[in-house]
């Protein structure tokens, strides 16, 4: 049997509980046995910038990878959940002419890890289309979309694109912003100012997410019921960062309840 996403919810939070928090936060639960663990157990954060080449396109799948997850499938019953996001999300800008997935310009001061300059093309997201069985979290970008004209365009153009990409059971969250306890004081270049807190991290959170269910149900109606919407959030990089999580909560982080997975990293 399948665990509903409530008793996904419910694990990971459980999982949490050793942890000293401020402030309750009610999250409805459906577990029924301690032994229960939720599907997509084994699971992979794939950056952003390197989806592409991970999975390949529709001319040129990636089969190798396909096969390692299949690998895992036969396992552990169910194949790998794909989150696609990392500090890149909240880089890609979209090319609506550009003839290939992805154009990533290094910038060694910045980092060597990744580009941190990036377009993405439409075909971007046939990249969804190559692994079989396997549900997505695709990653909107918060960084830039939220601080630039250029930006917020590329989140009214990538919605329809994505939510697209991920129908026909594909879909498991959205994300909306990587690491955004970092913004201000990121090592690869700040995209928030200092004075930027959790406050203004909700009030863009509120206004780009409503945007992204606005989109979603004009595009992708089948992906918009409130059983099937939702985010993973807040996706923070650590406990020790600028912004704090209890604070964004409690400053109307979910209050569209739209928070279906606590997530946080490391
Ligand atoms: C968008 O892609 C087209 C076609 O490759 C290219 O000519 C143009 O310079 C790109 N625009 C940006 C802003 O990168
Ligand atoms: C598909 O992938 C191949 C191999 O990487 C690449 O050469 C081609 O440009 C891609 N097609 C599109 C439309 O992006
Ligand atoms: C790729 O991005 C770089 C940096 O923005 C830009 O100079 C170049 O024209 C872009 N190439 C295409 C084909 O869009
Ligand atoms: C949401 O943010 C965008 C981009 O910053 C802005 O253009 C838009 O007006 C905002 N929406 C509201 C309701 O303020
Ligand atoms: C965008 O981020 C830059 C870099 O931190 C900052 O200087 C600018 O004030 C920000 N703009 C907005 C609208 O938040
Ligand atoms: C964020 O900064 C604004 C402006 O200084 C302030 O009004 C607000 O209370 C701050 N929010 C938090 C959670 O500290
Ligand atoms: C969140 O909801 C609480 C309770 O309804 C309300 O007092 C608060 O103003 C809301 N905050 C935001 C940023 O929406």
């Amino acid at each position: 049997m399948m665990p509903s996403s409530t008793m996904k919810r419910a694990i990971v939070l459980s999982l949490l509980t050793g942890l000293p928090v401020e402030g309750q936060f009610p999250v409805s639960t459906s577990i029924t046995s301690a032994n229960e663990i939720f599907d997509g157990f084994v699971s992979f954060s794939i950056e952003f910038s390197s989806f592409p080449d991970f999975a390949g396109n529709n001319s040129h799948p990636n089969t190798f990878s396909d096969n390692l997850l299949e690998n895992i499938r036969h396992l552990t019953g169910t194949k790998p959940y794909i989150r696609v996001g990392g500090n890149t999300q909240d880089y890609a800008l979209y090319n609506a002419s550009l003839p290939y997935a992805l154009n990533g310009t290094f910038n060694p001061k910045r980092s060597l890890d990744y580009p941190t300059t990036i377009y993405i093309g439409p075909s971007y997201f046939e990249s969804y289309n190559t692994w079989k069985d396997v549900k997505f979290s695709h990653g909107f970008n918060l960084g830039l979309g939220a601080n630039t004209s250029e930006g917020w365009q590329t989140l009214l153009d990538t919605v329809p694109l994505a939510c697209k990409a991920l129908g026909g059971g594909k879909f498991y969250l959205w994300g909306y912003g990587n690491e955004p306890d970092l913004f201000s004081t990121a090592a690869q270049g700040p995209v928030r100012p200092p004075s930027w807190n959790e406050s203004t991290y909700v009030w863009q959170w509120q206004n780009g997410t409503r945007t992204i269910h606005e989109l979603v149900q004009q595009h992708c109606p089948d992906l918009a019921y409130e059983s099937r919407y939702g985010f993973m959030a807040p996706s923070h990089g650590g406990v020790g960062n600028r912004l704090k999580a209890h604070i964004s909560w409690a400053s109307g982080l979910n209050n569209d309840s739209n928070v279906k997975l606590y997530s946080t990293h490391k």
